[in-house]
């Protein structure tokens, strides 16, 4: 089963050609990082104007890469759901557009399912049921994956995601767009207990999460700074930044984990890059005797290989879509 997908939800543009669910042949991906740093964040509509420039020339690229002729292709997946619209729509318009010249079925998927699906690609062996950690720009959920296309949102924020959280508190420092890279390379050999942070509790949802709270006061901090005329420790403030953002996830991620009893936990999305994250994880999960999933560096952010292996299992599911799909700015990950 050979599929072509495609991504196009927030500032990436992706192709990739991927063979049976997990073997990747081709994976491209075309950033538009540097056109958007200049206002500080995606700007919606140049997002979606570059994904339409650069669609059809990726999908070309992935096609090369992989060595494969579009007779080849069985299907054609897309992220339908959730992003920017206008984004989307791009993508979703293209995979249409490439299905119906091709005679092949066209696949949607949710865009956090994909995130989630980037661990079978970097774990050959890793099977549903477990228990993942979504955390991106947009999304800062825990989900429990009981089957491949069988998801259930056990806990979630209930304001900003974490990795919006990083970008707008590094925007504030100055120090770059996205932030959440920059802020962890600077907190490495930073203290993490210099700047007293909060950790926000939702109470009577033990799972929900919640960062708007952290996000003022570490700008609060950073302003009163500036006031007062203090020099911030930036390494220190980082490191107390980044650690407060773990302690708000990882216990919440092994509770979910206990309550569900599967003994294995994975961890998807942007932020799964965060270094302390990863560390604490790996900590957490040697005392609670928990495997750990962890996706590969490459695979955290936007890509289109794991829209492409999370597609093969919707397809297994028969989750194929006609051609008056529709892309989608929300969409509850257990709908699909
Ligand atoms: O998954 P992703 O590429 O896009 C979405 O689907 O949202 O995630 C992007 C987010 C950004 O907020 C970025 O700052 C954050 O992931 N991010 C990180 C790191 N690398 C990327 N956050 C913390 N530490 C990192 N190393």
């Amino acid at each position: 089963m050979l599929i072509l997908a495609i991504e196009s939800s927030c500032d990436e543009t992706a192709a990739a050609v991927v063979q049976d669910g997990r073997a990747v042949r081709s994976s491209c991906v075309a950033s538009q990082i540097e056109m958007h740093t200049i206002y500080g964040g995606v700007v919606p509509e140049i997002a979606s104007r570059r994904h339409v420039e650069a669609v059809t020339v990726l999908a070309q690229q992935a096609l090369e890469q992989a060595g494969a002729a579009r007779s080849d292709l069985d299907a054609v997946a897309v992220t339908y759901a959730p992003g920017l619209i206008g984004a989307v729509l791009v993508g979703v318009n293209f995979a249409k557009a490439a299905a119906y010249a091709l005679g092949v079925p066209v696949i949607p998927v949710h865009h956090v399912r994909g995130h989630i699906a980037a661990n079978y690609i970097t774990h050959r062996s890793l099977e549903p049921p477990f228990v993942c950690l979504c955390v991106s720009g947009g999304t800062t959920a825990i989900v429990d994956v009981r089957d491949y296309t069988e998801m259930e949102v056990l806990g979630s924020t209930r304001d900003d995601a974490a990795g919006e959280c990083f970008d707008k508190v590094a925007r504030v420092l100055g120090i770059g767009y996205p932030g959440g890279a920059p802020m962890d390379r600077l907190s490495r050999g930073g203290d993490p207990a210099r700047y007293e942070l909060p950790r926000a509790h939702v109470q009577g949802a033990e799972l929900d999460m919640s960062f708007s709270g952290l996000k003022t006061a570490a700008l609060n901090l950073i302003h009163n700074a500036a006031q007062k005329g203090e020099e911030l420790s930036l390494p220190d403030f980082a490191a107390s930044f980044g650690q407060a953002v773990s302690d708000s996830l990882v216990p919440r991620l092994m509770e979910a984990s206990r309550r569900r009893g599967y003994g294995r936990v994975a961890v998807a999305g942007g932020v799964a890059a965060n270094s302390r994250l990863r560390a604490d994880l790996t900590a957490a999960c040697a005392r609670s005797g928990d495997s750990l999933y962890l996706p590969d560096l490459k695979l955290c952010g936007d890509n289109a290989a794991m829209i492409g292996c999370q597609g093969y299992y919707e397809w297994k599911a028969g989750h194929t879509a006609g051609l008056d799909l529709n892309g989608y700015a929300t969409r509850d990950i257990a709908l699909g």
